[in-house]
């Protein structure tokens, strides 16, 4: 695939798309132990047919993003959080460990070798950056491998679902993760497992799936890549509580700020019968940051929100509180920013 030019972008229509940047980050684990890590103009990964990643799904991932300030400075958003949570998957796919200082510097480097593609301020657009780890060994047996690869991409990207536009969803007849499986790491079974359901959700019109908790399924789970949040008609800001959802890092920032406008903000377990006590629902992730819920249709009733068209209040004010402090318009008083310099 050849290499993105920078003269070929235009910031407005970035999409969310995979681009083959300038560099990458890789590194190996081997002999018990990671072998130094480095940027690469290499794009392409070798690995061995019988590679684990290729068989048993060996594989976790993350996704956070660097945004341009209007003195165009660039800054990452609770980068910690994302070497955390790779590692809470990795210990449930029985995988090696990264190291989290050394997550946030790889991804630094990442970030400032590609500095010409990160979008420019009040473009909409942010640099999204994907580190991932796989099992590398060749193996027939379903056993770990103990051999690893991590590897870091990045690239420009504007809205994910439909940034700030109410779109229609579904609820999904399908499961997702278990959440004595894999449910709350963030690893690419769940996502395969939600391919065929995505595709004939967009057949029906719909942007996405909302699943269902998998035991019961009574209760509002997640998006297919997003977390869920409602506003209740009396104002409190709800989400749910499960052990089948990714806990999502955009999620608990909107928590602390929802908070600091006293919705009162709870986790709780949500009946999906009980849509008419929510008047505004929304989609929240690194990729989404806040997607509203147009209309969500259940065994073929749709229930509208607070509109089809147009973002309720409470959800353009949550949006942009927490935009501001990713961009660098607002004080980052909860000390989220990181600084890429
Ligand atoms: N849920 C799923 C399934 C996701 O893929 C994502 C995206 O990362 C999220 C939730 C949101 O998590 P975060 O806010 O950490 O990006
Ligand atoms: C993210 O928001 O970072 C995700 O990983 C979601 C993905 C489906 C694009």
């Amino acid at each position: 695939m050849a290499k993105q030019e920078l003269k070929d972008l235009d910031w407005k229509k970035l999409g969310f798309n995979y681009r083959d940047l300038p560099y990458s980050f890789d590194e190996k684990f081997s002999d018990g132990k990671w072998q130094g890590g480095k940027l690469t103009e290499d794009s392409s990964l070798t690995l061995s047919e019988g590679a684990e990643v290729l068989h048993y799904g060996q594989e976790v991932f993350e996704g956070l993003k660097a945004y341009r300030t209007k003195d165009n400075k660039v800054q990452l958003f609770r980068p910690y959080e994302n070497a955390k949570r790779l590692n809470h998957s990795a210990r449930r796919l029985a995988m090696q460990e990264y190291p989290e200082d050394k997550f946030v510097d790889a991804v630094k480097q990442v970030v400032k070798a590609n500095e010409d593609f990160v979008p420019p301020y009040g473009s909409g657009g942010t640099l999204y950056i994907r580190p991932f780890m796989i099992g590398t060994t060749p193996v027939v047996g379903v056993t770990p491998a103990d051999e690893y690869e991590f590897h870091i991409y990045a690239t420009p990207v504007g809205a994910y679902i439909a940034g700030l536009t109410p779109v229609a969803f579904r609820v999904s007849e399908y499961d997702r993760a278990a959440g004595a499986g894999t449910g709350t790491a963030k690893t690419s079974g769940n996502y395969a497992s939600s391919l065929l359901p995505e595709v004939e959700a967009k057949k029906g019109g719909f942007a996405d799936n909302l699943y269902l908790d998998p035991r019961e399924h009574k209760y509002i789970d997640e998006f297919g890549g997003a977390n869920f949040f409602g506003i209740t008609k009396d104002g409190q800001f709800i989400t749910p509580k499960s052990d089948s959802i990714l806990p999502s890092i955009t999620k608990r920032s909107i928590l602390q700020i929802a908070k600091d406008m006293g919705l009162n903000p709870i986790e709780t377990k949500i009946p999906i019968d009980d849509l008419d006590n929510i008047a505004e629902a929304g989609a929240m992730g690194t990729a989404a940051v806040i997607s509203p819920v147009g209309s969500l249709t259940y065994k073929g009733k749709k229930h509208v929100f607070y509109s089809e068209t147009k973002t309720g209040p409470v959800s353009t004010k949550l949006y942009n509180a927490l935009f501001k402090i990713q961009t660098g318009d607002a004080e980052d008083k909860y000390g989220w920013i990181e600084p890429v310099d």
